[in-house]
């Protein structure tokens, strides 16, 4: 079997966002001439999405570039296309270690319409953010003492504030669990989950960053994806193909098939093809997979992607005509007096839903996006916003900015917000590590199918969920795309005895 044979094979890849791009054009570059990408809707690029919002370029789903130093692919190669502003590919900034927390400079706002003041806020960031650190210890030292990472968080976070604050008064430690309240809500964002019970401490530390200053696309996220499709062959992508099932061989034997699986399309297409490349979202994979399928996975992956999370976290865009906040914030956080109990889901969502918000980040430079806020809110209380129409949003928005400022003539001029629980494609917005899992669940993701037979490789699998330690990011899912590339590159580059057989052309 040689390697021009190879090249013939019929690759299909599901999906068209980073990875599924990824992984094509690594394929295609390599020589493999039969390559074709299936993607359900009728756009690439997936959960990266710019849209805007007036004149406002606006990222829907990604934002920035999570550690932008060499080794990111996603920065070099947004570099190497031109895409970036010159602050971002400075030395100084791409050395910065910032593991994960971007410097930035809060304001504080409280339920009764105060503003907070930094000195009185500090000590409870502080205290948050080492017991984040400690929590992310477990992974690699094997036991959990804690059922969760929020008990964990609970707990801890009780005993040393009453060490710690023991001679403050009760109002002022009460405010200052309201404080660490918000802040598990922000921490929620951060992983896309519901709450932090639902997060293992296990895989806690598994998620590793790069150096850099996290940065945005000043002309937006899909000016990336654009790029990359350019290189691609021509008419490669075929639209509006959603994938309904993958029939693929337990057991084949050589030549028992000329090509071992067959790509089924929704609307009835069937494709043969010698290697499958699945990209799609952990979320659409936990709601599908019994009919994607045939013969169903085998229980071990099965059981991983059912062991792994994938919540979701929105966005909702607010514009003003003017600041209320400071010249220099990066980030407003709401504090709620009601809330010192260290509880991050909501009692009533339907009501109070928007009590999940744990408040906005400021989108920069103003110079270029006029006074625009971006709220994140994550969870239950996030996936039921998404059902209430963009009024019925506005009008909470605007009453909680009313509330929170003491300001009752604050009026945004509108807003937009993201929907990524109800994409039929995404069902969420990105993995994290469930109870109970550890790094071998996200292996088990990425091994491909079947196990064991004389036709391997049938079935890949790629993606930001299957990453062992970049999962919940662009640049994971495109080494996720790259490594199943080279996994087929390699297979038909070293002699071996598992080589599937091809038809005589
Ligand atoms: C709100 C939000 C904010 C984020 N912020 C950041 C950030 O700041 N930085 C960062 O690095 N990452 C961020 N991420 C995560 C990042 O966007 C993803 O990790 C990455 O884009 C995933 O790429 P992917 O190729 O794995 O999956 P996707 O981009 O989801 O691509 C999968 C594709 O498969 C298609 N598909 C699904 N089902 C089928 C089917 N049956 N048949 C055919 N096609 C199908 C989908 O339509 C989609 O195009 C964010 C995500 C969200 C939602
Ligand atoms: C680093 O990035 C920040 C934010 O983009 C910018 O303000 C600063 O000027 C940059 N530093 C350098 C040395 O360019
Ligand atoms: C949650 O996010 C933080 C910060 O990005 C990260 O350190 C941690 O590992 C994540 N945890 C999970 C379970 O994804």
């Amino acid at each position: 079997m040689t390697l021009q044979h190879g090249l013939d094979s019929q690759i299909v890849v599901v999906g068209c966002g980073i990875s599924g791009i990824g992984a094509a054009l690594k394929l295609a570059k390599h020589g493999f001439r039969n390559v074709r990408i299936l993607e359900a809707t009728g756009r690439s690029g997936g959960r990266i999405k710019t849209g805007r919002m007036g004149n406002n370029i606006i990222e829907i789903g990604a934002n920035w570039i999570h550690g932008p130093s060499e080794a990111n692919p996603v920065f070099c190669l947004s570099r190497q296309y031109g895409l970036l502003d010159p602050e971002s590919l400075t030395a100084e900034n791409q050395s910065l270690d910032i593991g994960g927390h971007p410097p930035w400079l809060p304001n504080w706002f409280s339920s009764s319409g105060r503003k907070l003041t930094v000195e009185q806020m500090g000590p409870a960031m502080e205290l948050f953010g080492e017991l984040l650190e400690e929590g992310s210890e477990f992974s690699h030292k094997g036991g959990e003492p804690y059922n969760s990472v929020g008990e964990f968080l609970r707990i801890k976070m009780r005993q040393r504030v009453a060490e710690r604050w023991q001679g403050d008064s009760l109002p002022c430690q009460s405010l200052r669990l309201s404080m660490l309240n918000t802040l598990l809500k922000v921490e929620c964002c951060v992983n896309g989950t519901h709450t932090m019970d639902a997060l293992g401490l296990g895989g806690y530390g598994l998620y590793k960053t790069l150096p850099g200053l996290d940065c945005t696309f000043p002309k937006g996220y899909e000016g990336l994806i654009n790029n990359l499709m350019k290189e691609l062959p021509t008419g490669i992508v075929s639209y509006h193909h959603p994938v309904s099932c993958v029939h693929w061989q337990r057991e084949a034997r050589k030549a028992e098939r000329v090509h071992p699986v067959t790509v089924e399309c929704a609307h009835g297409e069937r494709i043969p093809a010698d290697h499958v490349i699945i990209t799609v979202p952990l979320g659409y994979l936990k709601k599908y997979h019994g009919t994607l399928f045939s013969p169903p996975l085998p229980l071990h992956k099965l059981h991983s992607v059912q062991r792994m999370g994938f919540g979701t976290n929105n966005k909702i865009f607010v514009e003003f005509d003017k600041p209320w906040w400071d010249e220099d914030c990066d980030v407003v956080y709401l504090v709620w007096e009601d809330e010192s109990d260290l509880v991050d889901q909501v009692a009533d969502v339907e009501r109070l839903w928007f009590k999940k918000l744990f408040g906005f980040s400021v989108l920069k430079p103003t110079e270029r996006y006029g006074h625009v806020l971006c709220g994140w809110i994550a969870g239950h209380e996030s996936e039921f916003m998404e059902t209430l129409s963009e009024l019925e949003v506005k009008h909470s928005m605007t009453n909680l900015i009313r509330k929170f400022t003491g300001n009752p003539t604050i009026t945004p001029r509108r807003i937009l917000r993201s929907q990524w629980f109800h994409d039929p494609w995404t069902c969420g917005s990105y993995t994290y590590t469930g109870i109970g899992t550890c790094v071998q669940d996200i292996h088990n993701l990425a091994q491909p199918l079947p196990l064991n037979g004389e036709q391997p490789l049938q079935v890949l699998f790629a993606g930001e969920a299957t990453h062992p330690s970049f999962f919940s990011t662009v640049h994971g899912a495109l080494l996720t795309g790259w490594r199943e590339a080279d996994r087929l590159i390699s297979h038909y580059s070293t002699p071996s005895t598992h080589q599937p057989t091809r038809s005589k052309l």
